[in-house]
């Protein structure tokens, strides 16, 4: 009897393939109505002689199959384990590799660079001002005093209490650098400059201006021209239009604009460029003596040209972006662009 369900055990344990099948085999042979189990409790039955051989047989067998069964077992936890860790992890050494999403520099930082290179091989150094000012930088000592009418040119962000504001223009660190540096000096000032406006597709309250100033003892307007020109053709290449206008700055005398045929329109008119054909992309003019004066240098000895572009025009001209909005509403598929 104990013969036979040994060796029915053993082909069981055979033919198992898992931990599923362990356990069934385990039942039918040790559960509560297992094969084993019945002999083991059928023994109390039997006379005392009986039950001790056939016990000690019994016990034997119970022992075995635990063996048996908890060896195998562990044979099959440890396969499992590994299928299922291999099928988690499986990594497919085959398959072509993701690119990491990278960043890159933003449309106006890559165009301000490009603008940087050009003045820099004309000579010109970069320098770099603060964003809060002084009404005296920003305004008095450009030639624009208190109550003058010219301030409303420029609506200010003014800081509270104080005799600061956000500045409205890089035109202060003309002044700065006269009052620090002698001439003669060639610098371009890049930065952010703030207006208290009302924003539209060409308007912006935060944005950005290069400013440029260039001062010796026979700079005229041929050289003012000779460098602007020069500059548009650099950037945007030779075939750009070009025009100049008279226009008024207090800092300057005389105050000159120029102008580039509207590339979002080839020219033809659009709401960017008000119809016209035309925008404006710098404003310049001859330095005002009233500034060479505050900055405390020689009238008779220095003359120079300035100028102020705005970085975000040039960078949608380049560009061919009709709202300078874009600029800054960080949205991907517009900066992915560039
Ligand atoms: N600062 C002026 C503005 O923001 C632009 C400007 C005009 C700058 C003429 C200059 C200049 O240096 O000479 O409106």
């Amino acid at each position: 009897m104990l013969d036979r369900v040994k060796q029915n055990f053993l082909n069981d344990i055979e033919k198992s393939k898992d931990l599923k099948t362990l356990e069934n085999i385990y039942k039918k042979y040790l559960g509560r109505k297992g094969e084993l189990t019945k002999i083991l409790r059928s023994l109390k039955d039997l006379s005392e002689k009986e039950r001790k051989e056939k016990g000690k047989l019994a016990n034997n067998l119970r022992q075995e199959i635990e063996e048996v069964i908890k060896a195998k077992s562990k044979k099959f936890f440890i396969k499992s384990r590994h299928v299922s860790v291999m099928q988690k992890n499986w990594i497919d050494v085959t398959a072509p590799g993701k690119l990491p999403a990278q960043g890159h520099l933003h449309p106006i930082t890559l165009v301000q660079q490009e603008i940087e290179e050009i003045f820099q091989s004309m000579g010109f150094s970069i320098i770099n001002g603060p964003e809060v000012e002084t009404e005296h930088y920003n305004f008095d000592a450009l030639n624009v005093p208190k109550n003058h009418p010219a301030r409303d040119l420029w609506d200010t962000f003014w800081l509270k209490d104080i005799d600061l504001l956000l500045r409205t223009h890089t035109s202060p660190m003309q002044a700065r650098y006269m009052e620090k540096n002698n001439p003669p000096l060639r610098i371009i000032v890049p930065g952010r400059c703030f207006r208290h406006e009302a924003t539209d597709a060409s308007h912006e309250t935060t944005f950005h201006q290069i400013e440029g100033l260039m001062i010796g003892q026979n700079i005229s307007m041929a050289n003012l021209k000779g460098v602007l020109e020069g500059f548009m053709k650099r950037f945007y290449g030779p075939q750009v239009k070009l025009r100049w206008q008279p226009s008024y700055f207090p800092f300057t005398e005389p105050g000159l604009e120029l102008l580039m045929g509207c590339s979002v329109c080839g020219g033809k008119g659009c709401s960017t460029c008000g119809q016209s054909g035309w925008m404006e992309v710098i404003p310049c003019g001859m330095v005002h003596p009233n500034v060479f004066k505050s900055a405390g240098y020689v009238l008779e000895r220095w003359q120079g040209f300035a100028f102020g572009m705005g970085l975000d025009r040039i960078a949608m001209m380049k560009h061919k972006i009709d709202d300078i909005r874009l600029f800054y509403s960080n949205d991907l598929r517009f900066l992915n662009q560039f």
